[in-house]
């Protein structure tokens, strides 16, 4: 099995200290920065969104994993795409033209995700898996940061990783919500490539980048 990626959420970064919490990442086992957009409609909270993502982008030395918890995403993904996003992920239950909308994400030069919520099967993507570049199957209801691990996640994995294959997909499977040194292992073994981590990697006493380090080293 190949090492996954590790993807920390800025969610669970001291928001008041962007700018340091960036540049002790970029020296950090992160392959990714996961920057999560919450638009209080689509899910019941509000975080943050394009000015942020411009001056996270500034100091950032990992690509930016932009993952889209908003209504109508369609009409934002030029202005995240210029704000510094080089992965794009929407929710297929925001998107009634999903396939449109990943074509457009392809189209602006981003790699194009598709998130799916944890009641959403899998086969909503059978017609659509061969041109997305990620799937992102979320492990908690997004909105929140520090909830728990869903455990049918990883079954939902194993699944999605036959269906990619079926499909002739090489898109990367993204688990995101709750994943810590609980439940990484068993997630890679099902199929994950891309492990995202808030409140697991910023809350530990240790700091983030000892974290980050010690789970690339559990992953080994
Ligand atoms: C949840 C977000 C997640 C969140 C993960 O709605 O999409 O990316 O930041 O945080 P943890 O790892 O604390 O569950
Ligand atoms: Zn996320």
């Amino acid at each position: 099995r190949r090492a996954p990626l590790l993807a920390p959420s800025l969610l669970a970064a001291d928001m008041a200290n962007l700018q340091a919490e960036t540049e002790r990442l970029a020296a950090s086992a992160a392959d990714w920065l996961h920057f999560d957009v919450m638009d209080g409609r689509f899910v019941p909270n509000i975080s943050f969104g394009l000015p942020v993502l411009q001056a996270v982008k500034r100091h950032a030395r990992q690509p930016i994993d932009v993952h889209l918890m908003i209504e109508e995403p369609q009409h934002y993904l030029a202005a995240f795409r210029d704000a510094g996003a080089d992965v794009i992920t929407v929710h297929a239950e925001a998107c009634p033209h999903l396939h449109r909308v990943v074509q457009q994400i392809k189209q602006l030069g981003c790699q194009a995700g598709v998130a799916l919520n944890p009641h959403t099967p899998i086969q909503v993507l059978e017609n659509l898996a061969a041109d997305l570049d990620l799937v992102c199957i979320m492990s908690v209801n997004p909105g929140f940061g520090g909830q728990a691990f869903i455990p049918n996640t990883l079954r939902k994995v194993a699944d999605l990783k036959a269906l990619l294959i079926d499909c002739g997909s090489d898109a990367l499977i993204e688990v995101d919500g709750g994943v810590s040194l609980a439940n990484a292992g068993p997630l890679v073994e099902a199929g994950a490539d891309v492990l995202v981590a808030g409140s697991f990697v910023f809350n530990a006493p240790e700091g983030p980048v000892a974290t980050l380090e010690r789970l690339r080293g559990h992953l080994a």
